[in-house]
């Protein structure tokens, strides 16, 4: 695992996603697909703003890109505008050239008796495409990766989960209030983010400062689920000074 702490974010995100680009192009170059974990929330925003530049002025194409999601939660149906289906379609999926059927989240609205089926139908499509290339990660301030909170072990695959409280209290104001978000996910687990060929995590500002030296530098630990990155053999964390302030 490794970290670099730039000046500003946009000079990170565009590192990144020029890498995320060479990636897809020299995949196109053989013929072949690539498999892209994706995030949601404020962090990879400025990312997904510069693969979406990336295609409208530079031709990049995600015509043989296939993405899995992170998360979804449980209980918002897809066109909620707080579901990270909307997200993901607002953001990025509506301006570039993926094929729709390229695309997959967990489901949010998937019946409680399908939850286990579902959640080992996504870790078996993902198989099936031959791995994830590359995941892109953000950080919560539990240390969460993905919605793996504190007590989620690197043995943990794709499931549905509690949020813990602070998740819920960072999430309330684009919900109108704590009550109103939703208890529960539906997240990969840590083993799933684990076995990506490649990590890569954005952090920005002062408020993660915190929680991503104690994922650098701190035990590893199921209390902070990012701490198993240390073990990952390309996990790279792309990191504003802010975020960087503590290490
Ligand atoms: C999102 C996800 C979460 C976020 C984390 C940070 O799909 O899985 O782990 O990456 O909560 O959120 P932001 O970027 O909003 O600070």
């Amino acid at each position: 695992m490794t970290y670099e702490v730039f000046a500003t974010q946009q000079e990170a995100v565009k590192q990144l996603a020029a890498e995320v680009a060479e990636l897809i192009r020299s995949r196109q170059a053989e013929g072949k697909n690539v498999v892209l974990g994706l995030a949601t929330g404020a962090s990879p925003l400025g990312f997904y703003a510069e693969l979406i530049r990336l295609h409208k002025e530079e031709g990049l194409s995600f015509k043989n890109v296939t993405t899995f999601n992170l998360d979804e939660y449980y209980g918002l149906p897809r066109e909620h505008v707080e579901s990270y289906w909307y997200f993901m379609h607002t953001n990025l999926f509506n301006h570039i050239d993926i094929p729709a059927e390229n695309i997959n989240l967990p489901s949010g609205t998937v019946a409680e008796e399908d939850i286990a089926a579902h959640c080992q139908a996504y870790e078996d499509k993902i198989k099936a495409c031959g791995g994830l290339d590359l995941q892109i990660l953000g950080i919560g301030r539990t240390g969460h990766i993905g919605f793996n909170e504190p007590g989620s072990d690197d043995t943990t695959r794709t499931r549905q989960v509690h949020l813990d409280d602070l998740t819920k209290t960072d999430a309330a104001p684009a919900f109108g209030g704590f009550e109103n978000v939703p208890s529960y996910a539906i997240t990969m687990g840590v083993a799933t983010i684990m076995d990506a060929k490649k990590v890569r995590l954005m952090a920005w500002g002062e408020k993660k400062a915190s929680i991503v030296n104690k994922a650098i530098n701190g035990p590893i630990t199921a209390d902070v689920a990012a701490s198993y990155l240390q073990k990952h053999p390309d996990a790279k964390y792309f990191l504003d000074a802010a975020a960087g302030s503590e290490l």
